[in-house]
């Protein structure tokens, strides 16, 4: 393919921050495998890996393609199809002729900017620095003393996704970003208000949280999602990321096999691999979880059934049988989270599979959609004997969220206000979410753009010859940012890339939707000379 090819530098360290100890490249090793990822995919996520962890600074040059490829035994053309997909994301910059240098997206994870090693650090004379099994990055640190990070920590810094902030786009459409403007604000500060006074006052110990708020939601979880809960089965929860942690710990560890949907959310995914065990992805079709492609053996499967995450489609009535069947089958809980549940703009997500199967199905809720992330208020909905587990084992590592959100958020729920709140915010969701397929069809004639049924994101699967990367790229050119799916797959998902919508306004999801049919008009196979892949080669 035609394009300016970037010149080859001969070291990193002399990046415009400074850059690393020199010889930092001989420690890179690419990082195991998942299964199905393809070489690309592969070297993208040792290299973002690298930058997240602090090890690859802003500014850092890379050295020339052929020593790069080279110390990662992969070809060039699929070292460079990795920095094409780095660069659509953000993590490198193409610097003129004198090569390509890290750039550090100013929404990445969090940085650890401090050395980290993986692997065994007290194994040999001297703390040698041992390499994982596999690969990571390990680099010293300048006394030569790595941190002595635990396998768990290493796989949860591998297992990290992007995470939204900043504001790098003109019209920002990628998903994760809150909606202040939808907040129930007076509703929520009226009722911390009230129960302030409260919160101190001697009050029994209940490790699953406050009596009352698990009643309010056991009520509104049997009247509003069909499921069988009793106050006795609820524990509150920092949000879904916790209560996956947490029965993650619980249930998985080296050798145990967990299934989550592919595509999945990430942090589901991590979560569950952080432990060790093996984590299976398991294909999504139009109708939800491929049942009939569960592997057998499992210890725990994560699904969404209401409103699959990433796809918005709802598990078919036969898979919900089949799947609750195999778990019973394996002894398997499932983990279903029903995120989407309050968030449904057409139609309501079917019940719960828990009220299906209260002893097999673990019910996960989050109110930091539906309200707001700054509440981090959750619950879990589990079988007795599950919960008596957690009540042991979790105050290790986390503990019972705040008291006064909890007493809050059982007014809000037991008063209406969070009804009345639901409704108007679906409202608002559901008009933008018109505002934004009426303006792509306008602009991308010929796309399959469908409205989901709940959720905050539009599911926008590419029409051939479309890659993500391309699209994600010609987007980026033209201010606009989308989330791509595939870091959520593991391998085979059709390309598909999100737009958030509930956090735009009018005007921005017009102006977004113009921008996209520039940058996306013509096809690629009308226009051979484009892209971020010819500035890269
Ligand atoms: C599908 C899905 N489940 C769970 C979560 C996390 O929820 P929480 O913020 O309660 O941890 C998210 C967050 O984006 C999500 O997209």
């Amino acid at each position: 393919m035609a394009g300016t090819r970037i010149p080859l530098t001969a070291s990193a360290r002399d990046g415009a921050t400074g850059g690393l100890a020199d010889g930092w490249l001989d420690t890179l090793t690419l990082s195991d495998p998942h299964p199905g990822e393809t070489r690309h995919a592969l070297v993208a996520r040792t290299l973002r890996g690298a930058v997240t962890r602090g090890l690859l600074p802003e500014g850092t040059r890379l050295p020339g393609h052929r020593r790069l490829a080279q110390r990662l035994g992969v070809s060039r053309n699929t070292l460079v199809d990795a920095l094409t997909q780095l660069h659509a994301e953000g993590y490198v910059r193409p610097r003129g002729r004198s090569g390509t240098v890290i750039s550090v997206p100013v929404i990445s994870v969090p940085v650890i900017s401090v050395p980290v090693i993986s692997g065994p650090v007290n194994s040999g004379p001297g703390h040698a620095t041992t390499a994982h099994p596999g690969g990571g990055v390990t680099a010293p640190a300048p006394d030569g003393r790595p941190l002595p990070l635990s396998a768990w920590a290493i796989r949860a810094l591998e297992g990290q996704v992007e995470e939204v902030g900043g504001d790098r786009y003109a019209v920002d459409f990628r998903v994760g970003r809150p909606v202040p403007d939808l907040y129930p604000e007076a509703a929520w500060t009226q009722a911390l208000a009230r129960r302030a006074a409260q919160v101190t006052h001697p009050h029994p110990h209940d490790p699953l949280g406050p009596l009352e708020t698990r009643r309010a939601l056991a009520a509104y979880l049997n009247a509003q999602r069909g499921a069988r809960v009793t106050p006795d089965m609820v524990m509150l929860t920092g949000g879904t990321q916790s209560a996956l942690d947490a029965l993650a710990r619980v249930f998985l560890e080296p050798g145990r096999l967990a299934v989550v949907e592919d595509p999945t959310y990430a942090g589901a995914r991590a979560a569950l691999a952080a432990t060790g065990a093996d984590v299976t992805g398991v294909p999504v079709d139009d109708r939800g979880l491929r049942t009939d492609a569960l592997p057998p053996g499992a210890t725990l499967a994560y699904v969404t059934p209401g409103c699959q995450y990433p796809t918005a489609v709802s598990l078919g009535a036969d898979r919900r049988q089949a799947l609750i069947a195999w778990a019973a089958a394996a002894n398997a809980f499932i983990l279903e989270d029903d995120y989407a549940a309050d968030l449904h703009l057409t139609s309501r997500p079917p019940p719960v599979l828990q009220g299906l199967a209260p002893d097999r199905v673990i019910l996960l809720g989050s109110f930091s959609k539906s309200l707001a992330p700054v509440t981090r208020s959750g619950f879990l909905v589990a079988p007795p004997g599950v919960l008596r587990v957690l009540t042991g084992t979790r105050p290790l590592t986390d503990r019972l969220p705040g008291r006064l959100d909890a007493l809050a958020l059982a007014d809000v729920l037991a008063s209406g206000a969070y009804a009345r709140h639901l409704r108007r915010a679906r409202t608002a969701v559901f008009s933008r979410q018109e505002v934004l397929v009426g303006a792509l069809r306008t602009h991308l004639p010929g796309w399959p753009v469908l409205p989901v049924a709940s959720g905050l994101h539009l599911y926008l699967p590419l029409p051939p010859p479309w890659t993500e990367v391309d699209v994600l790229a010609r987007a980026a050119r033209q201010g606009v940012g989308l989330s791509p799916v595939a870091p959520l797959s593991q391998g085979g998902h059709p390309p598909a890339v999100l737009l958030g919508f509930a956090a735009l306004s009018t005007a921005e999801l017009t102006d977004g939707a113009a921008r996209l049919g520039t940058a996306l008009t013509p096809a690629p196979d009308a226009d051979p000379g484009y892209g971020v892949i010819s500035t890269l080669r």
